[in-house]
């Protein structure tokens, strides 16, 4: 039973002031959150979904957002593909972005006439800051003829000097598609890496890397299969390459979803962002599923800016909006209209 002085948990909330995500949860964070905790997080998850009736805004969240966003208020979840392919789709007059800053860009490239909002203008990522559009000029200058495919994890001016986009869920296929022998990939070095071992398409690539997963070691794996009998290694190809050799699969976030679902393994490691693991521990949970996570948790900076109470604000004062400059929108909406169509 909750203390007199502690809120309600969602069961107990009247039904309209919630999403049905965050009904659905409430079981497993009955075990997982405080009440303490559960009091802020329940009087913001109930605003916030008022919020985003009055507003007709819509709340796109990835999959490292915290669990109270990624299950208590977003309205769709995913990798930085589904996001991008949801904000081409979106008809709510308000787009607020659960994630960083570049997610947000795209949404607004792609809906230019919408408001698009992020709680945290500093939410930003080590990968979109490893590149400048002189980088990109100079690359064009040294390559001539040789076309560049940009990560999704690029500011919008970087979107606007490539020839295509892609994501950790399609790269491959998206260098394949071109009909090249050879071509440049910025800013991710591992991905590129990783990418190249795949593929007869010769791959140049930039020198950025991921602040959270470039700190993942092939030697950490080594310690935690000898830790943890059977444990089923899954990592994210922004990982180093000789990580991503030494695990059991290598794909996007939505990927190693799709896998921890489908293979139901005994014992998992997802090396990726921290959040990533307590949503799907939760969703496996909720689907009976009796997975055991092992979880060294990496935190992205940049993704952990974006509360429930950031969120509120945003929504109640239209806080903070993106934007993108004109000439950028249209060269920037060719390179990500590609990648969608490819
Ligand atoms: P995906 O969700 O597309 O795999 O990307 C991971 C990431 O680091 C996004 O910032
Ligand atoms: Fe950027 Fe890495 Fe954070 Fe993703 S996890 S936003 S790639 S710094």
């Amino acid at each position: 039973m909750p203390r007199a002085d502690v809120a309600p948990r969602p069961a107990q909330l009247p039904q309209a002031k919630l999403s049905g995500a965050a009904l659905r949860l409430v079981d497993p964070w009955g075990a997982a959150i405080p009440d303490l905790e559960w009091k802020v997080f329940a009087d913001d998850i109930a605003a916030i979904t008022q919020l985003k009736k009055q507003k007709n805004a819509i709340i796109l969240a990835h999959n490292y957002q915290t669990p109270e966003i990624f299950h208590g208020v977003a309205d769709i979840v995913g990798d930085s593909l589904t996001l991008a392919r949801a904000a081409a789709e979106v008809k709510a007059e308000r787009i607020v972005m659960a994630g960083v800053h570049f997610m947000a860009e795209t949404a607004k490239i792609l809906n230019p006439t919408k408001k698009v909002l992020i709680p945290d203008l500093r939410a930003g990522c080590s990968l979109a800051e490893s590149i400048t559009v002189a980088d990109m000029r100079l690359l064009r200058q040294k390559y001539p003829g040789v076309p560049i495919v940009t990560y999704v994890n690029t500011s919008a001016a970087i979107k606007a000097e490539s020839d295509i986009c892609c994501t950790s869920a399609n790269a491959k296929k998206i260098v394949e598609s071109l009909g090249v022998a050879q071509v440049i990939m910025v800013p991710d070095e591992y991905l590129a890496q990783n990418v190249a071992r795949e593929t007869k398409v010769k791959i140049i690539a930039w020198r950025g890397h991921c602040e959270v997963h470039e700190r993942f070691t092939a030697s950490e794996i080594t310690d935690l299969r000898h830790s943890h009998a059977g444990l089923v290694v899954l990592a994210h190809p922004e990982c180093p390459p000789d990580v991503v050799m030494a695990s059991d699969f290598a794909g996007s976030t939505a990927a190693m979803i799709d896998y921890v679902e489908q293979k139901q393994p005994a014992r998992v490691v997802l090396l990726t962002e921290c959040s990533m693991s307590d949503n799907v521990a939760l969703a496996a949970a909720q689907r009976g599923q009796a997975t055991e996570f092992i979880r060294p948790c990496n935190l992205c900076p940049h993704m952990k800016r974006i509360s429930l109470a950031g969120i509120r604000t945003c929504l109640e004062r239209d806080l903070y909006e993106v934007t993108v400059a004109a000439e950028l929108l249209a060269p920037a909406r060719q390179a990500i209209d590609r990648m969608l169509a490819a």
